[in-house]
C-alpha cells in the first residue's frame, strides 16, 4: 500500500493535533505546571531534529524527530500520569488517520511512549534524541508569570536559568547540556528535581554512541562514560541553543 510522506507541516495543520496540544497546555496550566504549550513543543521539535542531524541521521529520521517532538506531550491532554504511554497511543491514531505509513507512526509512538522517566527507556536514536531534547528544556521562559511562586522549587529553578544549550561535540563524542543559572536557585536544587532526568539523558546519549555531560555555571556535574560504540560520523561541533 502507498502512504503519504507526512511532514511536520501536515501534523501542525491537523485539527486533532491542535486540539490535543491546546488541551495539554490548558490542563497543565490549571495544575500549576511549567509551560507545556507551543513554546515547549516547538523547542522539543526543533531540538530533537537538530540532535538527529548533528549525529548523522538521514533526512526522513530527522523529519520523524520533528513530528515526535511536536506530539510528545499530547498524553497530558488526558492525564499527567503515564502521559508518555497515552501520548504514544493518541499519536499513533492521529498519524495513521492523516495518512502516515503505520510503520513510521509506530516508530514515533514508541519514542513518545519512552520519553518520560517513569516508564521510558530509549530504544534507538529517535527515542534518545527526543529524551535529550525534552529534558534539556529548563528555562525561565517556561514559567507562567501569573502563577510564579518563589516557594515552588520548580518555579525557582526555572526562573534562575538564564541560558541553556545543548552541544553535540562530534570531535569528543560528547553531548553537553550547558546551563547558566543565577542565585534565584542553585545547582543543588536543579539536581533535586532533574537528577533522574539527567541520568536518563546519560542513557540516551549512550544510545546515540555519545557521552553526556551536564555543565552548570562552568562546572562539570557528572561523570558519565558511554558504554557502546559510536554509530555515526562527523567532525564538527553543533550548538543547539535557547536564550
Ligand atoms: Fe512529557
Ligand atoms: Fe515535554
Amino acid at each position: 500500500m502507498e502512504y503519504k510522506r507526512i511532514t511536520i507541516a501536515d501534523v501542525k495543520s491537523s485539527d486533532e493535533v491542535r486540539a490535543l496540544i491546546d488541551m495539554q497546555s490548558k490542563y497543565l496550566e490549571i495544575l500549576g505546571y511549567t509551560e507545556h504549550g507551543l513554546r515547549h513543543v516547538s523547542y522539543v521539535c526543533k531540538t530533537t531534529a537538530n540532535i538527529l542531524r548533528e549525529t548523522g541521521a538521514d533526512d526522513r529520521l530527522i523529519e520523524l524527530g520533528e513530528i515526535a517532538g511536536w506530539l510528545h506531550d499530547v498524553g497530558n491532554a488526558l492525564s499527567r500520569t503515564r502521559h508518555g504511554l497515552t501520548g504514544g497511543t493518541l499519536s499513533y491514531g492521529v498519524l495513521v488517520r492523516i495518512g502516515m505509513d503505520p510503520a513510521e507512526a509506530a516508530h514515533i509512538a514508541n519514542a513518545i511512549a519512552n520519553h518520560e522517566e517513569e516508564t521510558g527507556i530509549a530504544g534507538d536514536a529517535l527515542s534518545a534524541a527526543l529524551i535529550l531534547a525534552d529534558k534539556s528544556d529548563a528555562h525561565r521562559s517556561r514559567i507562567n508569570k501569573r502563577n510564579y511562586d518563589e516557594f515552588d522549587i520548580h518555579d525557582r529553578v526555572n526562573m534562575s536559568i538564564k541560558k541553556n544549550y545543548l552541544v553535540v561535540d562530534r570531535d569528543k563524542d560528547v553531548i553537553r547540556l550547558v546551563i547558566i543559572m543565577d542565585s534565584t536557585s542553585a545547582p543543588m536544587e536543579y539536581l533535586q528535581i532533574y537528577l533522574e532526568r539527567m541520568v536518563m539523558c546519560e542513557t540516551a546519549a549512550t544510545r546515540l554512541g555519545y557521552t553526556f555531560e551536564l555543565v552548570i555555571n562552568g562546572v562539570l556535574i557528572n561523570h558519565h562514560k558511554r558504554s557502546r560504540g559510536k554509530y555515526t560520523l562527523g567532525s564538527n561541533e553543533g550548538v543547539l541553543s535557547q536564550d
